[in-house]
């Protein structure tokens, strides 16, 4: 069996659709190829990927209540090699959105499963996931505290003389744990969506969010994001810089 992830992301790194895409790599069995879907450039590349493929799986954003625009002349192309090669596959989308409430995906969802009817594929259903922003969030603070850890270590061996101690550790893996918190809802979804697509099997439309309250995502995202400004290049700089498309 072998399947294709495909990230559609427009990001180079940090996006969050690579994030969850690798996650739901990780318990998928069979032959897994990963592609990055950015430019027309990566066409040819990914249908010749899914020419011998069983399962495909898209990983990507919602951008305005709908698909990204840069995918539209992928997904045209893929309809018309499904046709002429009749082409028998399954496929699985994972979005992710911006706003807290994974529900606001269901357009997106709507618009997939029109193009796998159109282009006589199986339609096997998808994962809509709320607050996507935190998955870097998540990422970033488990590499933060782990660097935490280390310092301690470092720090505790250098004043008490020795380097092996458990305590710095076990704050991690408490850290760990709340972090794995906030994401239970993505991970169980995640597995459950990894189970169908082993089995070949109709995994139906889900949605679910970081299990963070409205009010703290919003701070939490707001700290991110101006972070984040700060060094892509100063908060209004990053904001109005010119940014040439990618095409
Ligand atoms: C052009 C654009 C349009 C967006 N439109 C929406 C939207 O309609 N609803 C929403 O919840 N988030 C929206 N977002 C936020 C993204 O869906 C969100 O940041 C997502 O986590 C990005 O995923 P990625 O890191 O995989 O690219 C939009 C972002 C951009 C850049």
């Amino acid at each position: 069996m072998k399947t294709v992830f495909i990230d559609c992301s427009p990001k180079k790194k940090l996006s969050a659709s690579g994030f969850i895409m690798g996650v739901t790599s990780v318990f998928v069995r069979g032959i897994k190829k990963k592609e990055k879907l950015i430019t027309i450039a990566d066409h040819e590349r990914i249908t010749g990927e899914i020419s011998d493929a069983d399962t495909v799986v898209f990983s990507m954003p919602l951008y305005v209540d709908g698909v990204p625009s840069h995918l539209l002349p992928f997904l045209k192309k893929m309809e018309r090699f499904c046709h002429d090669h009749n082409k028998d596959i399954n496929v699985y989308v994972i979005a992710n959105n911006g706003f807290i409430e994974g529900k606001q995906n269901e357009p997106l969802m709507q618009v997939m499963e029109n193009f796998c009817e159109r282009s006589g594929i199986k339609w096997c259903g998808g994962l809509g996931i709320g607050g996507g922003v935190m998955m870097n969030v998540m990422r970033i603070l488990l590499v933060v505290f782990l660097g935490i850890a280390l310092l301690r270590t470092l720090l505790s061996g250098i004043s008490e003389g020795t380097f092996f101690q458990a305590w710095p550790w076990v704050i991690y893996g408490k850290q760990i744990l709340e972090i794995l918190v906030l994401g239970c809802g993505v991970i169980i979804f995640d597995i459950w969506l990894a189970v169908c697509i082993n089995r070949k099997k109709e995994y139906g439309k889900h949605y679910t969010r970081i299990m963070l309250p409205s009010f703290l995502f919003i701070i939490c995202t707001d700290i991110f994001f101006t972070v984040i400004s700060v060094i892509q290049g100063g908060i209004f700089k990053g904001w109005l810089s010119k940014k040439e498309p990618t095409l």
